[in-house]
């Protein structure tokens, strides 16, 4: 099996998980259980999504292929960066009330975004794989 599978299927974790979090926090936020399951699921789907991208990074690294060659690379960084950022600024908006920082508006952004960009990501990638 192609190695691109396991960091596609990774990847594909990550967004159903990122899904599952995001109806949580959208849909059932009058469960007392909510945001317990939307961290759970979120930080799994995070932890997945970041995995995702170091298996793809050491396999090119240690196949000589060159890193940053398509879009589909660079939009797979920056997803890297906002599935570190996302959970942080998810944590602040819990713990940090004391700030005029409005961690809240920025949290739920970088969420909306983070799984948008996700979907177009798995696409780009199936197609270069060559599955769609
Ligand atoms: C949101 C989901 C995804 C993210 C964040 C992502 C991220 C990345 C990143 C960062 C790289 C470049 C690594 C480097 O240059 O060192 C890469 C490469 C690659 N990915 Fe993905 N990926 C995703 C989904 C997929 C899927 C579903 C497939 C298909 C099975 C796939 C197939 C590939 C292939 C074949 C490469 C090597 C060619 C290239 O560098 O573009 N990816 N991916
Ligand atoms: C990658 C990880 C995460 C993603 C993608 C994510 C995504 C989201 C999104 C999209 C929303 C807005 C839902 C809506 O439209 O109503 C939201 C709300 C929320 N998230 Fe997260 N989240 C993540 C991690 C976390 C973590 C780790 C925490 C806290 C420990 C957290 C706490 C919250 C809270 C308290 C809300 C409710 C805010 C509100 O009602 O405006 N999130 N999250």
């Amino acid at each position: 099996m192609p190695f691109y599978y396991f960091h596609g299927f990774l990847m594909f974790i990550g967004f159903v998980a990122m899904i599952v979090g995001f109806i949580t926090a959208r849909f059932m936020k009058k469960k007392t259980w909510w945001l317990r399951l939307h961290k759970i699921v979120n930080i799994v789907g995070a932890s997945s999504t970041f995995g995702g991208i170091i298996v793809m990074v050491i396999y090119i690294s240690l196949t000589g292929g060159g890193h940053f060659n398509t879009i589909h690379a660079y939009l797979g960084f920056f997803i890297g960066f906002l599935s570190v950022i996302t959970p942080v600024i998810g944590f602040l908006q819990i713990k940090a009330v004391r700030t005029r920082i409005k961690f809240r508006p920025i949290h739920r952004f970088s969420g909306r975004l983070l799984i948008i960009l996700m979907f177009i990501n798995i696409i780009m990638g199936l197609r270069i794989a060559g599955v769609i």
